[in-house]
């Protein structure tokens, strides 16, 4: 949440910038702003809106000659977007600039005692104190990196602050505590990120920073330190993926982009994890067969998309291990003093691997001696960092703020992890695991199929959008299917979605069901669970009956389903426990295209941002 660069080198630093801004856009996009240092002057524009109204309104804080600068882009937590409130916020002196991304918690205190010392304050921002403060601290010897370390012993919270000085063209200061920042590395300059995209045009050598760190980069290199003042290192690594993966690639948006990624993505996540005899290898997550054995409850925590992933990861952990399984909103997870101890393994779900809610239910599970194994799609971001092990999914980077590969890739990685601990403590024979792995390597090339044939999808999301509603409902794992396909329709379309338990219809929501309301069911396969099949036929019969319009996901050849639906969206073939992974996908489609059709911009919905590293 915010997006954060920082430059030093021999490149025009607006340039460098605001690429990087561009690429981070989707971490906030209420406001943006860039300050820039040259010749003994600070050049500082910011304004509300999309990067483009910055871009617009850069005038003279352009410096041509500057090669130093940083640049944010925001999604406001204190203070309304507003020209403002928005970031680089100078020091009331004016010689200092600082970014921010976080929360400062004790702003209230600090700013009560900075206004007390005469210093007046331009926004409501939390970060303005930081800003002051930092000023107050520059100003007693000039020395950006001892004021950097001097302010953060006074700040509380979670931050990534980055600062530079009009007298100092060849330095930007950075500081990390429970935010990300990353360097980059290149010949003779360096960057500062909140993400490696912002940078990856340039260089792929990056450090990633610790907790607590402070780090300058200048003309001449860099220099780590911990807030205690002391020298430190990160840990350098190469990024293995280059600047095509940030681009559209063709397609409209990056959510299209990304939607068509899937078989790639959930083949890759598979891909090397399972041996030759079918046994599943997963060697590189740190946790060794006995820890595996020694586990006699499972939690999984996480928020928003990655929350569903975990729902339907609780019907496979159970069916295959008969461990029992709990999900929990991180958010919820620690407040409510959930029974752990060191038998309890805890699965936190997490693509960009520094949601704050998931990052602090991951440190309440430690501190309470359960085992915490993270999935993540980010490489070294900090929930994978601060877990006992690390299973990381394949997706590439997701830019669309709307999750999609990410979702999928987090199934076939939990999938992987539900067998694995079913093959090592025995409970499923080696046959049964290779026969769910069989399907399981078999389903990019089901998703490639479903996703050629999507008109139709499309089709009824054109017409559904006239309706301003739409209902989902589901059976089993269905059931968070139909959640996840609600969230997309609501985060990106801006209408009442919502999923419930099909069962659960005739206990209040069927009242929301009035002529012509679009409802989709998800069925399962009418092969082997026929209860649970015919149960969802009846839930269809039940809300037609009360008008509404039925879209039913089902199986392809599903003759029932196709009887009583209205309308029939078919998904190739699959186990029930792994169904998900196809059935959504055309509920991905759905949303895009409804909110396409009512004219929404489907990569930035308006109020969210990608990575929340707020609580
Ligand atoms: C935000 C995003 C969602 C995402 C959720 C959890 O709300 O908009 O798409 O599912 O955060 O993010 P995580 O990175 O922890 O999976």
């Amino acid at each position: 949440m915010c997006g954060i660069v920082g430059y030093v080198g021999q490149r025009q630093a607006v340039e460098v910038v605001l690429d990087g801004l561009r690429r981070l856009e989707y971490r906030g996009y209420d406001s943006a702003g860039v300050a820039l240092v040259a010749g003994g002057a600070l050049g500082l524009a910011k304004k509300a809106g999309k990067l483009a109204n910055l871009e617009s309104a850069l005038g003279d804080a352009v410096l041509p000659e500057s090669t130093c600068g940083i640049g944010h882009t925001r999604w406001a937590t204190h203070g309304v977007p507003s020209d403002r409130n928005a970031h680089p916020h100078p020091s009331a002196d004016g010689r200092i600039a600082l970014i921010h991304n976080g929360i400062i918690e004790n702003f209230g205190q600090l700013r009560g005692e900075l206004e007390a010392d005469g210093v007046q304050f331009a926004s409501e921002t939390d970060t303005e104190v930081a800003a002051q403060l930092l000023g107050r601290e520059y100003a007693l010897d000039g020395d950006l990196t001892e004021a950097m370390t001097r302010a953060c012993a006074r700040l509380e919270g979670a931050f990534t602050l980055l600062a530079v000085a009009a007298d100092d063209p060849d330095t930007v200061v950075g500081a990390r505590r429970n935010s990300p920042l990353v360097v980059g590395v290149g010949e003779g300059e360096y960057f500062l990120a909140s993400d490696v995209a912002a940078f990856i045009a340039y260089t792929t050598d990056a450090i990633e920073l610790g907790q607590d760190q402070i780090v300058t980069i200048g003309r001449g290199g860099i220099a780590i330190r911990d807030f205690g003042g002391d020298p430190s290192e990160g840990r350098p690594y190469k990024v293995d993926w280059d600047i095509t993966a940030a681009e559209k690639g063709g397609y409209d948006t990056f959510m299209r982009k990304e939607i068509n990624e899937q078989p790639t993505a959930v083949a890759d996540t598979l891909r090397g994890r399972i041996d030759e005899s079918g046994q599943i290898v997963l060697d590189e997550v740190r946790m060794s067969d006995q820890d595996f054995r020694d586990i006699d409850k499972v939690f999984i925590i996480a928020c928003g998309t990655s929350y569903h992933a975990g729902l339907v990861t609780k019907y496979a952990i159970e069916h295959w291990t008969r461990i029992p399984c709990e999900v929990e909103l991180s958010s919820e997870f620690r407040y409510r003093d959930p029974v752990l101890d060191r038998s309890t393994l805890v699965i936190s779900i997490s693509q960009s691997g520094e949601t704050m809610d998931t990052l602090m239910a991951v440190r309440h599970a430690k501190d309470q001696k359960a085992r915490v194994l993270s999935i993540s799609n980010t490489v070294g971001s900090t929930i994978p960092r601060e877990s006992d092990a690390v299973l990381y999914t394949r997706a590439g980077i997701e830019v669309a703020v709307a999750s999609t590969k990410a979702f999928l890739t987090q199934l076939a990685a939990c999938y992987l992890v539900g067998l694995h601990l079913a093959q090592t403590r025995g409970i499923m024979y080696a046959d049964e695991v290779k026969a769910v792995l069989d399907e399981l390597v078999a389903t990019p090339d089901k998703i490639a199929t479903l996703l050629k044939d999507m008109e139709p999808v499309r089709e009824l999301a054109r017409e559904s959008a006239a309706f301003g509603r739409v209902l989902f409902i589901g059976r089993h794992v269905g059931y968070p299917v139909a959640l996840e396909g609600a969230l997309k329709l609501k985060e990106l379309a801006y209408i009442h979605a919502e999923g419930f338990a099909a069962g659960e219809l005739k206990h209040g929501p069927i009242s929301l069901i009035d002529d012509g309301t679009p409802v989709i069911a998800i069925v399962p396969s009418p092969r082997g669970r026929s209860l649970l099949h015919d149960k969802i036929v009846s839930n269809i019969q039940e809300v037609k009956a009360r008008g509404a319009k039925v879209i039913a996901v089902c199986e392809d050849g599903d003759d029932i389903t196709g009887v009583h639906a209205d309308h029939v969206i078919a998904t190739p073939a699959s186990p029930t426990l792994l169904a998900p992974l196809l059935t959504a996908v055309p509920l991905q489609e759905f949303a895009a295209e409804l909110a396409t059709a009512l004219g929404k911009d489907i990569d930035q919905p308006r109020n969210l941002a990608k990575s929340v590293t707020v609580e």
